[in-house]
């Protein structure tokens, strides 16, 4: 993750770090980071595709969020649309998506590829939505991983969802925790205790966090979606498809093809 700052490379370190410095750091590390990541992912990730992870599982296929037929009319809330490609998927099916993000950049990348979308600059943990605004809701990788109180996010989004609303999500499969997270063969053995919640945090030379990861374990997101006022309909990991040659950061062939990558919850609202 680590990218240089006024000239210093960031430490990399395990501490706690609470909700305003976690939001805070995303903000900063996604907009320092939207061009590398449109750039390296860009095309993986396509305009208007709704890809869920790095093994490239395609809404079109998967339909987590229902059928494909039955998206037409609903409003969707993406939430950490990044450059909104699942939004613009969306749609195409004939929705009304929302495409939400904290980093002003990321969005602007969104305006760049352009179609006149809703975009809403805002951070998952406070919604900036009327109760009972939405049909359904979705994050590829978005928000969930980066905050320090997973739960206040779900309440939001279970809040500005009508009853019976689906919210499905995918995170780093959280298996991921115990290996380095490297593509090759070193990030084959396990490194860290799984059970270790601690944040990774990269720091800079004040200390100040500039990019923070926050993990639990597949026992505690499910313990947060139900806390949220969930009821978790399925959990799906992504298996690597043959046809995926491609490299994503520590996601790779030849460790997707041992170990999960990627968790996709499909929550609906009780
Ligand atoms: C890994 S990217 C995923 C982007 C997009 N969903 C995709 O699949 O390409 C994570 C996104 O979550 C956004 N994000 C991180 N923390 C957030 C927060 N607290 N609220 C809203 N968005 C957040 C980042 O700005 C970034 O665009």
């Amino acid at each position: 993750m680590s990218q240089e700052i006024n000239g210093t490379e960031p430490v990399a370190t395990r501490r706690n770090a609470g909700e305003p410095e976690s939001s805070r750091a995303s903000r900063g590390w996604w907009d320092r980071n939207a061009d590398d990541y449109q750039n390296d992912h860009g095309a993986f990730l396509g305009d208007d595709r709704f890809v869920w992870g790095p093994e490239g599982l395609d809404e079109a296929d998967a339909a987590l969020l229902g059928p494909a037929a039955a998206l037409n009319g609903l409003d969707v809330l993406e939430i950490g649309a990044g450059a909104a490609q699942c939004s613009r998927w969306l749609a195409a099916q004939g929705a009304r998506p929302v495409a939400l993000d904290l980093s002003h950049r990321q969005l602007q990348h969104a305006l760049r590829i352009g179609d006149g979308l809703p975009l809403v600059e805002a951070d998952a943990g406070s919604l900036p939505f009327r109760d009972g605004s939405f049909d359904l809701a979705c994050s590829a990788y978005g928000a969930v991983p980066f905050v320090a109180d997973p739960v206040r996010v779900f309440r939001e989004v279970r809040r500005v969802l009508r009853p019976g609303g689906r919210w499905v999500f995918s995170v780093t499969h959280p298996i991921r925790w115990a290996f380095p997270d490297e593509p090759g063969p070193e990030g084959l053995s396990v490194a860290a205790s799984y059970f270790d919640r601690v944040p990774y945090v990269e720091q800079d030379e004040e200390g100040d966090a500039v990019y923070v990861e926050h993990h639990r374990t597949l026992g505690d997101r499910v313990r947060d979606v139900v806390a949220g006022g969930f009821r978790l309909v399925d959990l799906v990991e992504p298996e690597w498809p043959s046809w995926n040659d491609q490299e994503w950061g520590g996601w790779s062939p030849l460790r997707g093809n041992l170990i999960p990558g990627t968790a996709i919850f499909v929550c609906e609202r009780e």
